[in-house]
């Protein structure tokens, strides 16, 4: 059966219950997969399997995967939503101890959660599956106020070339999705609490306004289900953003 048709598979969404890992948890129990949400705050109704925890705790991680197979099988797709937002702050002025939280949250909570699963997965003798790590545009080029969220999802993209080429020899395609602006509950709440001007993104944009929540959950579902010839690949899903040239 090829890739994007197997109704019976298992999928996680780390950061599932909230903005673009829960419009991704819909499409994917639309597709008919078996779902599982690891996130610190609880999903909305309707979200058979899901754990709080924290991305970052591996020991939790294993425990709440290897009972999440019990249940449903050994996931093999897997999806890493979770995000927390940067300081917004000149280099000079950012608090070490938010700066290494960030970096954590990020970078070591997709590292955990994507080895996790391919352990699980390679106990149980399993190859094939994928994985979507999201990063961001502001891993392309240098941003103002972005040396600790940037950086991190910078890295994020280097961690997926690499585990590409170190899980290709199983199966396992591991790609990039970056998004650009999505009015998420993240952005609302810079719009609300920092006075965010979004008319000023929208004019920036070249498609002239920002993403929704399922638009970027469309491509994601692809690079995860559909896009059975790509892996290392890192994919901006911004609007056109990155292109402009001025
Ligand atoms: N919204 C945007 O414009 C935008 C742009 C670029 C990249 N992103 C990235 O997309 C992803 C989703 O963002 P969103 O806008 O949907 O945000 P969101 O705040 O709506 O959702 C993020 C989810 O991650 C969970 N989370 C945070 N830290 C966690 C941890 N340590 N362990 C487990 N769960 C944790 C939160 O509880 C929340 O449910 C993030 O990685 C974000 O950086 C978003």
């Amino acid at each position: 059966m090829p890739e994007g048709h197997v109704p019976s598979e298992h999928a996680v969404v780390t950061g599932g219950s909230s903005g673009i890992g829960l419009a991704v948890v819909r499409r994917l129990m639309k597709r008919g997969l078996a779902v599982t949400v690891l996130d610190m705050q609880p999903p909305p109704d309707g979200v058979p399997q899901a754990y709080r925890i924290d991305v970052t705790d591996e020991a939790r991680v294993r425990e709440a995967l290897a009972e999440a197979a019990r249940a449903a099988g050994t996931p093999t797709r897997l999806v890493t939503c979770h995000g927390i937002r940067g300081e917004f702050k000149p280099a000079l002025e950012l608090d070490l101890d938010v700066y290494r939280r960030v970096l954590d949250v990020h970078l070591v909570g997709t590292l955990v959660t994507a080895r996790s699963l391919v352990a699980g997965m390679l106990a149980a003798g399993l190859g094939g599956g994928s994985i979507v790590t999201i990063s961001s545009t502001t891993a392309y080029g240098g941003w103002r106020d972005q040396a600790d969220y940037g950086v991190a999802k910078a890295a994020i993209e280097q961690l997926t070339q690499n585990l590409a080429i170190e899980w290709a020899p199983h199966g396992i395609r591991v790609n990039a999705v970056a998004p650009g602006h999505t009015l998420t509950p993240m952005v609302q709440e810079m719009v609300d609490k920092e006075g965010y001007d979004l008319s000023a993104t929208e004019a920036r944009m070249p498609l002239g306004r920002l993403c929704t929540p399922d638009e970027m959950a469309a491509a994601i579902e692809f690079m995860l289900l559909d896009a059975t010839f790509s892996t290392g690949v890192r994919m901006p899903v911004d609007g056109g953003w990155t292109v402009v040239g001025k």
